[in-house]
């Protein structure tokens, strides 16, 4: 059993709360991301989780048992954990063969079984035909290959990567993000992935711990963070968003400009009387002319301004009266002209309400 485990993790540095009361459980085999903007205490994290960093609270357990302490801490070369950072170093005088062999070799491992370990691995990262070469011979998504097989080859209890992509271009780091889960998917390594990317995060992970400012606000599977993000600062991170205000009069939420029955919310409303729903740009439909309402509320408005971004067409509606303006994307043949009158389509089943 690896299932990895922090419990209300923290770590200061002199004043700053660089990690805060953090709470996360990996299954065994889980592939979890830490998600965040820069400075949020993702690094802080996962050195801790490696050893690198004392917690100054907390605990984190690896297979039921406490690894990290305020009292007590196992060096970071006992844990079984393999790291990768942002410059992930290969050696330039070995080939690629002796990269990933050398810590099988640390192990003392007999020629033939290592022989067998680093061909299997080279297969899954497909460099099979490339173990004689040397890093100067190889392009930076190989090399970051090679550095991947290197970290997995010697079977870690716990895999962990530091914005691992962030030196490629985009194209590559595109194609990355799916050889990492394709090689997850083989090896199921319990995995810690850091990124400040949510697309990265997102086609890499089974869930994802969203960070802001030293806490961890939501997590869960991709798609439930995206349908239901549970605080402000989760669903304007992950993706573009509106955010509405509306009062809560018993049954009913009152918005600026219109009202909906609490019960055709996507999901319960918590307690209190003033409530933000996050509607995603995509989840509103725009038209010409005002079209029928059929459960759904209808708003009278104009077009403020648009875009076209190619795939999408970016619109900017703004309702007649006082209500605030909403960020629509629509299809690419649904064109209205700026400034012209336009009807505003919502179901209320896309009202995501929120702390
Ligand atoms: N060794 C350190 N000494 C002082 N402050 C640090 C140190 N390491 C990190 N911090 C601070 O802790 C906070 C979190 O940093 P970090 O974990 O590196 O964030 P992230 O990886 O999300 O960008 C930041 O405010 C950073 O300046
Ligand atoms: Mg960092």
């Amino acid at each position: 059993m690896t299932g990895l485990a922090l419990r209300g993790l923290g770590r200061r540095f002199g004043t700053v709360e660089a990690v805060k009361d953090v709470d996360l459980e990996l299954k065994e085999g889980e592939f979890v991301s830490l998600l965040g903007p820069s400075g949020c205490g993702k690094t802080t994290t996962l050195r801790m989780i490696a050893g690198f960093i004392e917690p100054n609270a907390g605990t984190i357990e690896l297979g039921g048992k406490v690894i990290s302490s305020p009292s007590a801490s196992l060096p970071p070369e006992k844990r079984g954990m393999s790291m990768i950072f942002q410059s992930y170093a290969i050696w330039p005088n070995m080939t690629v063969f002796e990269n990933v062999a050398f810590g099988l070799k640390l192990r003392r491992l007999g020629r033939e079984e290592i022989r067998r370990r680093v061909g299997e691995i080279l297969d899954i990262v497909q460099l099979g035909d490339l173990a004689d070469r040397y890093p100067a011979e190889l392009s930076g998504g190989q090399q970051q290959r090679v550095a991947l097989a290197r970290a997995v080859v010697i079977r870690p209890a716990v895999l962990l990567l530091d914005e691992p992509l962030s030196n490629l271009d985009a194209n590559l780091r595109e194609e990355m993000r799916f050889e990492i889960r394709r090689m997850h998917d083989e090896l199921k390594i319990t995995t810690v992935y850091v990124t400040h990317d949510q697309s990265e995060a997102m086609v890499t992970s089974d869930r994802i711990a969203v960070m802001n400012k030293g806490r961890i606000e939501q997590v869960d599977p991709p798609v439930e963070l995206y349908m239901r993000p549970r605080t402000r600062f989760v669903a304007s991170f992950i993706g573009r968003t509106n955010f509405l205000e509306a009062k809560r009069e018993r049954d009913v939420l009152v918005f600026d400009g219109f009202s909906v029955p609490v019960s055709a919310l996507a999901i319960p409303l918590a307690d209190g009387n003033a409530v933000t729903v996050s509607v995603r740009p995509h989840a509103l439909d725009l038209s010409a002319q005002q079209p029928a309402a059929n459960g759904r509320i209808v708003l009278e408005g104009k077009i403020a301004r648009r875009a076209f971004l190619g795939d999408t067409w970016n619109y900017l509606f703004a309702p007649a009266g006082n209500g605030a303006a909403l960020i629509v994307s629509a299809a690419p043949h649904k064109v209205i002209e700026d400034g012209a009158p336009a009807w505003l389509t919502i179901d209320p089943g896309q009202l995501v309400p929120i702390a």
